[in-house]
């Protein structure tokens, strides 16, 4: 099998893999935020225990670093199954996908990250494993060909995607429970720093928490990172403790700016205000304009700017608002009551 690719935004160093692993949310408790998904899936689960059956197959979707794969990991363990990980594109043929769900066991969990990216075969021989539990598997060539059927444990499968909108249809309707994961607050994110420096063994004051929690993008996996950096910076800079002063030496360092914003983000809000007149602008323009695929704009970059009301997209492409240009500090003249109507 061919192992995952990952986007580039989303490529995690080794380091940084450890780090995810040993910071990861190993029980609910550890989960901050999310309520109401939490709490639909905990009656999901304790409903499938009562009856002892495998739960109804899970859709997660969001930006990345919101918790989907912890999320599947948490069901997996109060569902007290064994969970299997894999993505969409490490399985290349249907082969690979009978290979694994044959060798599952019944209520076992089957995680499929970056499920949109699966192939057309693949996806067709999934959607009777996913119905009947069921596997058609083709035997010879030409008219003696015959389709035998093998029968599969009952399973459930967590698919989680950052791209909702690629999942054809068909797929999307066999997964009975779709939950869509938000950006965190703040406040939510201010815990997960709490619990992740405890993990640390690291000191930090309370206005490192809330500054690291509002540039962390509303985000757990980006807040972690900055966490780690921070510590780092006051270990070599400090005693170690991690003090508000430290906080923001570091993070302007680390070049995240007052909301948050990284390099990557700010080169795509220059480009629209400054080359592009503040748009509309096709995606594609975008994209080659800051030399950046556009998966990566639409899944990493655009997500949170759009949380933030700092782009909007219209019919004739991506439109920056007033509260860019005050972010930047550049005066904003409304020339877009064109646009604006396309946008209604
Ligand atoms: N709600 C949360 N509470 C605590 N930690 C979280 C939460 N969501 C994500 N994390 C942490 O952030 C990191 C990235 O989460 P992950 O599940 O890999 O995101 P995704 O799969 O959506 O990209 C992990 O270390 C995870 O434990
Ligand atoms: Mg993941």
């Amino acid at each position: 099998m061919a192992k995952p690719t990952k986007k580039k935004t989303e490529n995690e160093t080794p380091e940084e893999e450890v780090l995810f692993v040993s910071l990861r949310a190993k029980e609910w408790e550890e989960f901050f935020g999310q309520e109401n998904i939490k709490k639909a899936l905990q009656i999901a689960i304790s409903a499938a225990k009562k009856r002892k059956e495998p739960i109804e197959h899970i859709l997660l979707y969001g930006p990345p670093g919101l918790g989907k794969t912890t999320i599947s990991h948490l069901i997996a363990k109060e569902m007290e199954v064994n969970i299997k990980v894999t993505s969409g594109p490490a399985i290349e043929r249907a082969g690979d996908l009978a290979s694994i769900l044959t060798n599952l066991e019944k209520g076992d969990i089957l995680f499929i990250d970056e499920v949109h990216r699966l192939n057309k075969v693949v996806e067709e021989t999934l959607y009777p494993a996913m119905e009947d539990y069921a596997l058609d598997i083709v035997i010879g060539k030409g008219p003696s060909a015959r389709t035998l059927r093998l029968d599969l444990p009952q399973f459930t499968i967590v698919g989680a995607t950052t791209r909702i909108g690629l999942l054809s249809a068909p797929l999307r309707d066999r997964f009975g429970v779709v939950h869509r994961l938000n950006f965190y607050s703040p406040k939510e994110l201010e815990e997960i720093i709490k619990r992740g420096a405890q993990k640390l063994k690291t000191a930090i004051d309370r206005d490192s928490i809330s500054e690291i929690s509002i540039r962390a993008r509303g985000t757990p996996r980006i807040a972690l990172k900055l966490l780690k950096r921070v510590r780092d910076f006051a270990q070599v800079h400090g005693e170690g403790k991690i003090t508000k002063d430290l906080t923001d030496k570091a993070l302007s360092l680390l070049e995240v700016d007052s909301l948050g914003l990284d390099n990557n983000d700010i080169r795509y809000l220059k480009a629209l205000i400054e080359k592009h007149g503040g748009g509309p602008v096709g995606i594609e323009t975008m994209a080659s304009t800051i030399s950046e695929d556009i998966s990566t704009i639409e899944d990493v970059i655009e997500p949170y700017l759009m949380q933030l009301g700092f782009i909007k997209r219209s019919p004739r492409g991506r439109v920056a608002t007033k509260f860019a240009y005050q972010h930047f500090g550049l005066p904003f003249e409304d020339t877009s009551s064109k646009s604006q109507q396309k946008l209604l």
